[in-house]
């Protein structure tokens, strides 16, 4: 994997927004135009309207054109110490799926570096998504 990419999700981990949970999470995209896209956990007193650093870099990805994820890094933890490993929540799993293809590569990283890479179809089995409704 880019080294690139973890640095850029460990960047975007630095910049969250994470004053209720103290969870901070960043995250990286490679896209199909070999660009990098990042983006953090921006949270809200109104709690439910918080939103993942996975959909903040699915944005900004979006944002510039870009329409598909080659691989994503993330990384997160209590306070910036991760630890342990941060997996996407079902909806980040949900957001990814969107923009993946069957290549796509979801490299988990704790501190200590690389915990796993995943494969789309792993993470979220027996999916619903652009297959099911996209012409
Ligand atoms: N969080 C993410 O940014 N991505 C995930 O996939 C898991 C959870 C954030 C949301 C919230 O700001 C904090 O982590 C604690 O749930």
């Amino acid at each position: 994997m880019n080294s690139e990419l973890l640095e850029a999700a460990k960047q975007a981990m630095a910049n969250a927004y994470a004053r209720y949970s103290g969870f901070h999470v960043g995250a990286a995209i490679l896209a199909e135009n070999g660009k990098i896209y990042s983006g953090c956990n921006v949270e809200n007193a109104a709690y439910p309207i918080g939103n993942c650093a996975e959909a903040s870099a699915i944005a900004a990805m979006v944002r510039d054109g870009a329409r598909e994820i080659r691989e994503i890094a993330i990384i997160g933890g209590k306070q910036g110490r991760a630890s342990a490993a941060c997996m996407p929540c079902g909806g980040c799993r949900q957001r990814i799926l969107e923009f993946a293809v069957d290549s796509t590569q979801i490299h988990i990283f704790t501190a200590a570096g690389l915990h796993r890479t995943y494969a789309c179809k792993e993470l979220l089995p027996d999916s619903f998504g652009p297959k099911d409704v996209a012409g």
